[in-house]
């Protein structure tokens, strides 16, 4: 969603925020545009389309000159991608970039305008700018007070950058709901939606809670309440390298990054585990408190639902605890069966999710106990959750999610063990097996992905087709369904996940020689069950890949292809066929052309709802 990125300080301003806003770029956006100023006096520059299409712009008509400004990439909610909805929005002495969305703009908006206020965009972002601008006035040009009074009236979620003419060495900065960073640097200060816009800059940084007003100059940031008192922040350090954020030679991040993932599984799990087995305590969860939960539920989005969907099964399987996954934007509104002996567990990547996090604070308010798997450090999920298990993955820029879904599974499992092992469902030494394959994980993963030229051949046998099933069976499906997501979302070729058994029941009359059919089939116990289910597409005319063990040698009239896997333990084979997945995917997206980064009308962090 929308991205901000703010300066001030004694370099270039256009392009550090031209900089930063190109970091933020795979969070997705349709427009962007910058405010800086040169001489005193604050010079817009907007465009829609890509970052270069603004870049363009400036060649042409002139690049503001200067050292302090606000910058923002726009994902449009009110009112339609263009230049006169671009940000930033300005109202007099105001000029500012917004990210969230302004719930009671309307009534706003009829205030202003009968006040005399003229608008010239479609946005709620424009409502905010004039109505500072009002109380601006109003406050004699004391830019605190109007905040102040502004943010009163607000209703809704919001992260602001601003800027104020009669202040040519300053930037504003506040939040509520949606994040922002403010980044400290030597003589020098910066305000981002994420860390990432602004790593090559300083790792340093205060994170803004909710209702905190930020006052940058060059040489000081100081942060206040709503009451105008100053208060004092601690500052944070990232650990993240500047690399972690580079493409380092890959075409794209997604390849860059399911190229990481046996790191990223090394990293999460390593520290949680001691002597052999699982250990949560560092993430306040322990087994005596294990014990106390009679019910799961998982809640999530997209990927991280997916993920959700494959802990189900482990954790039914080995811990045999009933374990409900929801969708977060079904769960915070149907009134959802949560009692205080449940656990419910969050997961997200961005720790932002809009749905998500509503559906967390809905958990807690039903009395529930609260468990958060998060990627993003210090994001609000992270933050308002009982309990917390950070992933490692590190910043994951492609929108499309395959690093952060694998450390989630990964999660998924060793707190699966722990689980099953505090309730006595499995003994110690059983753990101990499960725990020690999960550690070899990484190896294997690595062992796919250097043998990944069949899914180069797979995608190029794809891209002429308008529509895929995926199926399996037990996790197989679980794992379809992410299969199938990630081919959607980046090469736009409709595709669904079903259950293997439950095609006949309906679907299987979509099968043509136009419908091919990707089946997984890892499951030992249903490989015969697969194959049958696979047999009935297969004589339909449905060319079929087939995802299974490396010692299994299809006949012909099982499958077109095949990509072998490893042979490994039943439970933990979703962490090793969702590579193939990936890479079918992000092939065929490459094949096709499409923006793999940056796929149309989607963006990284939902941050609306
Ligand atoms: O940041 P989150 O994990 O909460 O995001 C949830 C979904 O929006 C996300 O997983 C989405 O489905 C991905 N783009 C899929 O690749």
């Amino acid at each position: 969603m929308c991205g901000i990125v703010g300066y001030v300080g004694w370099r270039d301003a256009t392009d550090v925020l031209i900089d930063g806003l190109s970091k933020l770029e795979y969070r997705g956006y349709d427009s962007s545009g910058i405010a800086v100023f040169e001489n005193e006096v604050i010079k817009v520059a907007k465009s829609k389309g890509r970052l270069t299409d603004l870049q363009n712009k400036m060649n042409q008509e002139g690049k503001p000159i200067g050292h302090a400004g606000i910058g923002h990439t726009r994902w449009a909610t009110h009112g339609e991608p263009s230049d006169r909805n671009s940000h930033p929005h300005g109202g007099g002495n105001v000029t500012l970039v917004h990210n969230g969305i302004i719930e009671n703009y309307k009534r706003l908006k009829e205030f202003l305008l009968s006040k005399g206020r003229v608008f010239e965009s479609d946005t709620d972002t424009e409502v905010v700018a004039q109505l500072l601008d009002y109380y601006y006035q109003e406050n004699h040009g004391n830019p605190m007070d109007a905040i102040i009074r502004t943010m009163q009236e607000l209703e809704g979620s919001y992260a602001l950058g601003i800027v104020f003419a009669d202040f040519p060495d300053k930037v504003y900065a506040l939040r509520k709901e949606s994040p922002l960073i403010v980044g400290i640097g030597e003589n020098e200060s910066f305000i981002a939606s994420d860390m990432t816009a602004i790593l090559q800059y300083t790792k340093n940084y205060y994170l803004l809670e909710h209702d905190e007003i930020a006052v940058l100059s060059k040489k000081q940031v100081k942060v206040y309440d709503l009451h105008y008192q100053k208060i004092q922040k601690e500052l944070k350090i990232a650990d993240w390298d500047v690399s972690a954020a580079e493409k380092c030679g890959y075409e794209h991040y997604m390849l860059k990054e399911i190229h990481e993932q046996p790191t990223a599984v090394k990293t999460t799990i390593t520290p949680r585990i001691t002597d052999g087995l699982p250990n949560l305590e560092e993430c306040g969860i322990t087994p005596e408190k294990l014990m106390e939960f009679h019910k799961i539920h998982i809640v999530a989005c997209g990927t991280a639902m997916h993920a959700g969907t494959v802990g189900k099964y482990v954790i039914e399987k080995l811990a045999r605890i009933p374990v409900n996954v929801d969708i977060a934007s079904e769960f915070r509104y149907r009134e959802p069966l949560v009692s205080q002996n449940d656990l419910v567990i969050i997961i997200s990547q961005s720790g932002e999710t809009a749905d998500s996090l509503a559906a967390l604070r809905l958990a807690k308010k039903l009395g529930a106990k609260t468990l958060a798997i998060v990627n993003a450090k210090g994001s609000s999920i992270a933050r308002e959750a009982d309990m917390l298990i950070y992933t490692h993955a590190g910043p994951e820029i492609a929108v499309a999610s395959t690093k952060a879904y694998m450390v989630q599974i990964a999660v998924m499992y060793l707190f699966a063990f722990e689980l099953a092992l505090a309730n006595h469902a499995i003994d110690e030494q059983e753990c101990r097996r499960l725990t020690a394959l999960l550690q070899e994980t990484p190896e294997k993963i690595a062992e796919i992905l250097e043998h990944k030229e069949m899914t180069q051949l797979i995608a190029s046998e794809l891209i002429t087709a308008d529509s895929l099933l995926y199926i399996g069976r037990g996790l197989d499906y679980a794992l379809s369904m992410e299969g199938s997501l990630k081919l959607k979302e980046i090469s736009y070729i409709h595709s669904e996940s079903y259950a293997a058994g439950e095609l006949k029941h309906g679907t299987i009359s979509l099968i043509t020689e136009n419908m091919p059919v990707i089946a997984i089939a890892t499951q030992q116990k249903l490989f015969d069950k697969t194959i049958s289910n696979i047999k009935e597409v297969k004589a339909r005319g449905a060319k079929v890949i087939l995802v299974c063990r490396e010692d299994y040698t299809p006949e012909q009239d099982i499958a077109d292809y095949k990509f072998g896997l490893p042979d490994y333990d039943d439970l933990l084979m979703p962490m090793l066929a969702v590579v193939p997945l990936q890479l079918i995917a992000y092939y065929t997206a490459v094949h096709k052309g499409t923006d793999v980064d940056k796929p149309r009308n989607l963006a990284k962090s939902v941050t609306v709802e």
